[in-house]
């Protein structure tokens, strides 16, 4: 089997969205994902709503995954599936599902860790982006994550900051929850914030020691900040929207980049990773462009589909796992507090 012509299957199933992508070698040919509109009603993820969601969807999207490929299960080197961390009940239909298909088609299968596998991600083969040089600091912000870690190689990783409470994800939705904009509020907050003043308003940010983070002080900042307003005014909302959420924005940026800053002091490490949803947003975008000139970053940014959860990053650490030999057993279960 020549190194060069590797078919790798990965599967990610770990909250929401039941996804599966094929690899060859280090390339994407297809990366499928069924998002759970189901949650929306919800304002938030339903775990067991999302499970038997996966269950319905995973054959058909990885049936899809096959043919947009344009590959057969029988050509598959092997199967990489997303171990942890997560939901149980999702980790379970991925894990049981990726160890059916292994043993059936008697090849290999691959646990991977969904947290380094966002950081990896930016190691897909893809044109117009580069991939970080060792060691790094990858940042991943996402609905369920906030994380700094610092990468040495590709499995040697450590966390060196994460939040203790919201993610920063949560921070948008929830402040988006308090404005009335639905869920997920992230995108909508941003695209406000574009047509606002990002000083009109002050939230105090949360004094947390060392790399770590906090969101949910700021979440109660803003609620109570619009309760008070909005008795005074009724209207408040709806007449400074734009500027609310400029000002939400730029304080989660702030406390982004403070402890970026603080991590590439601390680390002497000046070349930044970025991914999970959340890296979406174009003000924190901007915040790193400018970082590249007032700190001296060289910054990274993946492919948009890369960033959200997907499969293409289970499939390239699997990819990764296989040069080097790295299998599962049978035997292994899904880990829902799975760590880096
Ligand atoms: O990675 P993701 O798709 O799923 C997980 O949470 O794992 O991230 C979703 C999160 C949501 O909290 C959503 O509001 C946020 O990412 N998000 C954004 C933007 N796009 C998505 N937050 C701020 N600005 C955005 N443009
Ligand atoms: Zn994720």
């Amino acid at each position: 089997m020549s190194e060069q012509n590797i078919y790798i299957l990965g599967i990610e199933s770990s909250c929401d969205d039941t996804a599966a992508a094929v690899i060859h070698n280090g390339k994407i040919l297809s990366n499928v994902i069924a998002n759970q509109k189901i949650h929306e009603e919800y304002g938030g993820v339903v775990p067991e709503l999302a499970s038997r969601a996966h269950q319905q969807n995973i054959v058909p999207v990885v049936s899809q995954a096959l043919s947009r490929a344009n590959i057969n299960k029988n050509q598959l080197h092997a199967i990489a599936f997303t171990r942890g961390p997560g939901l149980m009940g999702s980790l379970l239909v991925g894990t049981s599902f990726a160890k059916s298909l292994a043993y059936g088609l008697n090849i290999p299968l691959i646990d991977v860790n969904h947290m380094q596998a966002h950081i990896l991600a930016h190691f897909i083969d893809e044109e117009g982006f580069n991939k970080p040089p060792f060691p790094f600091l990858g940042m991943t912000i996402s609905g369920g994550h906030t994380q700094i870690v610092k990468v040495s190689s590709y499995f040697d990783m450590k966390v060196i900051g994460e939040t203790i409470d919201d993610a920063v994800g949560e921070a948008f939705d929830k402040s988006g929850k308090i404005l009335g904009l639905g869920y997920p509020a992230g995108p909508v907050i941003d695209k406000l914030a574009k047509l606002g003043n990002p000083k009109a308003f002050k939230f105090t940010k949360p004094k947390v020691d060392g790399l770590n983070f906090s969101f949910s002080g700021l979440k109660t900042a803003i609620l109570y900040f619009i309760q008070s307003e909005t008795k005074a005014n009724p209207s408040f909302i709806e007449e400074n929207l734009n500027d609310i959420c400029a000002s939400i924005q730029h304080t989660i940026i702030e406390i982004l980049i403070d402890k970026l800053k603080l991590a590439s002091k601390q680390t002497g490490i000046k070349h930044i990773a970025i991914g999970g949803g959340v890296s979406a947003n174009s003000g924190i975008r901007q915040a790193l462009k400018d970082g590249e000139h007032k700190f001296g970053w060289t910054t990274y940014v993946p492919k948009f589909e890369f960033t959200t959860d997907n499969a293409a990053m289970i499939a390239i650490v699997g990819y990764l796992k296989f040069l080097e030999g790295n299998f599962s057993k049978q035997d292994i279960t899904a880990s829902a507090r799975l760590k880096i």
